[in-house]
Parts: C-alpha cells; sequence; structure tokens
C-alpha cells in the first residue's frame, strides 16, 4: 500500500470580472488528505474538520475523490481503489474555493500515488471534475490556483491553456465572511441567478475591467488592479441580491482605503486587496458595515501564495 499527504489551499475565484477565468491561492486556510492506493474494487473517504459533516463522502459525490479516480482513469490505472482522509480546513460554501482545494488535493495526491505519471495540465483537467461533482460546472478558477499557487488565469477552456501571474506585492487580502443562511448547493444556484445574456455595452464595460484587472496585476499596479476587481457589471450586480448589505459593505471597504472590493467566488464571502499594513482597519470597517446590515460576520487577512498543492 502507498500513501501519501498533501494539502491544497484556499482561493478567491473571479476576482470581480474575471469570471470562471481568474482566480488566486491564499497562505490559509488548507485541506489535507492522506492518501492510499489500495488493491480494492472501491474507493472511500472520511471526512473531517471544519463543516467536514457537511460534506458527501458517497464516492461519485466527493470531489477528492472524483478528481483522484478521474487521475486513474486517464493514467489507465485498473484494479485499485483510494483510501482517503480529508481534513476540511477550507470552511465548505463560504466562496473560499472549498471544493477546489479538496480537488486539488485528491488529483495531486492520485498523480503522486501511480508515480506521477500525467502533466500539469492533466492533472488539473482531473481536479476540474471534482469540482464539477460539487456544482455541476467543471470552472477551473478555485482549482487551477489551489493546484498551481499565485494568481492563475485561466487563457483556454477547450482544451484547457492556464498561464501563472506572479502574486501582487504590498498587499493585504481581507476576507470578510458573514453568517448568512446557505444553501447546500450554494455555487450552483449562484450560477442559476446570472444573466443569460447581457448588452453589449455592458460587455465593453466587463472588458474594461477585465483588462485593468489583468494588466494590473502584471505590472504588479494594485491599484489599476483594484479599480479592475471592482469593476464587474455582470456576475456581482446579480449575486450580491444574496448578500445583505453587500453593497454597503463594498463601499465601506474602498472608503477605507481597499483597492479593490468584490465578491469572493461564487460568495456569500466578500474580499478586499488591502494596502499592506491596511487589511484589518479595512476589515473592521466592512465587518460594522455588514452589521449595520443586521449581519454578524468576521474578517481574516490573508497573504495570496505562490505555493499551491504540496506534499505535508
Ligand atoms: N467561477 C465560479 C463562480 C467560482 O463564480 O461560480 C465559484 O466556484
Amino acid at each position: 500500500m502507498k500513501t501519501v499527504e498533501v494539502s491544497a489551499p484556499a482561493t478567491i475565484a473571479n476576482l470581480g470580472p474575471g469570471y470562471d477565468l481568474m482566480g488566486m491561492a491564499l497562505d490559509s486556510p488548507r485541506d489535507s488528505l492522506r492518501a492510499s492506493l489500495v488493491k480494492s474494487a472501491s474507493d472511500e473517504i472520511e471526512v473531517e474538520g471544519i463543516g467536514g459533516d457537511t460534506i458527501s463522502a458517497e464516492p461519485d459525490q466527493n470531489s477528492s475523490i472524483v478528481a483522484a479516480r478521474a487521475v486513474l482513469r486517464r493514467a489507465g490505472v485498473a484494479g485499485y481503489g483510494l483510501k482517503m482522509i480529508l481534513k476540511k480546513g477550507v470552511p465548505p460554501r463560504m466562496g473560499m474555493g472549498s471544493s477546489g482545494a479538496s480537488s486539488a488535493a485528491g488529483a495531486f495526491a492520485a498523480n503522486f500515488l501511480i508515480g506521477s505519471p500525467l502533466s500539469e495540465i492533466e492533472v488539473l483537467e482531473c481536479a476540474m471534475e471534482g469540482e464539477r461533482a460539487a456544482c455541476g460546472s467543471a470552472h477551473a478558477d478555485n482549482v487551477a490556483p489551489s493546484l498551481l499557487g499565485g494568481i492563475i488565469a485561466i487563457l483556454r477552456y477547450n482544451p484547457v491553456k492556464v498561464m501563472k501571474l506572479r502574486p501582487l506585492t504590498g498587499v493585504e487580502v481581507v476576507e470578510v465572511a458573514p453568517e448568512v443562511e446557505i444553501a447546500q448547493e450554494k455555487t450552483r444556484l449562484a450560477r442559476e441567478v446570472l444573466p443569460a445574456s447581457v448588452m453589449l455595452g455592458t460587455v465593453v464595460s466587463q472588458m474594461s475591467s477585465f483588462a485593468l484587472l489583468l494588466m494590473g496585476i502584471m505590472n504588479n499596479d494594485p491599484k489599476m488592479a483594484g479599480e479592475g476587481i471592482s469593476g464587474d457589471r455582470i456576475v456581482e450586480p446579480a449575486r450580491a441580491k444574496l448578500i445583505p448589505g453587500f453593497s454597503e459593505v463594498k463601499k465601506a471597504a474602498l472608503g477605507a482605503g481597499a483597492y479593490g472590493c468584490s465578491i469572493s467566488g461564487a460568495g456569500p464571502s466578500v474580499f478586499a486587496i488591502a494596502p499592506q499594513g491596511m487589511g484589518a482597519q479595512i476589515g473592521e470597517r466592512m465587518v460594522d458595515q455588514f452589521s449595520e446590515a443586521g449581519v454578524r460576520s468576521k474578517f481574516s487577512i490573508h497573504r495570496i501564495s505562490e505555493e499551491g498543492a504540496k506534499f505535508v
């Protein structure tokens, strides 16, 4: 029996206008996964840690197993089963890439267990199957940064092509988690509220924001990147209705000096990019503003991390 222990980080997807196309890895929290390859016809997983009791341990519904199984299938490995213990560090359904971290860890571990026959991009494609199991859509903007670290731009989906960008420096990431009721199928529902079509003028504005985001990151210009992050005209307005007080919280963050602010992934958490050393005061303002809307919340401060999935 071969065993490996790995971990994969929380991520923030979309970064405002980059719906399904941009995401970044955070330094914490992480999911940890202990995985073994055994001579068996079946797979098994135990899930523990934060929110672990809300995650399915059914092999065909669990992101880690589905992603790992996709690796075995792709590599043509038959006659083996996976035994896993997943310790959740990334809180499920908060918009911090929980299923992405579990998927990335599963695919990364499985590839190692069978002697690393798959390329990075093939492992990524398998990890995306874990996302599909979790929310019905194989988007890569959480799994790619969780697997590869840094800020990832997804340049193409079919076939998948990604580019790793250097993290912005001189910034802190403020993540504010509101205590709101969250459906089990949160991401699926948050995707269903999005408009099926938009006006051309909206597309032009969105492309402008995306250009600011991408060029801001590439030039290590957080002010420019932040303007892009705050300028989502399509996804954020549709999802803002699901987060009580969102618009005021965003205004408070920008008023307190944040470079940019938007919904973290599919929400309900909200994130802001803050100048180094200002994260706590911006986080406090955002929490106060959520309180004004009758919502309890708490903030945490993170760094953008170069590290993706790794061996423990
Ligand atoms: N791009 C995805 C979304 C990220 O916004 O639905 C959340 O999983």
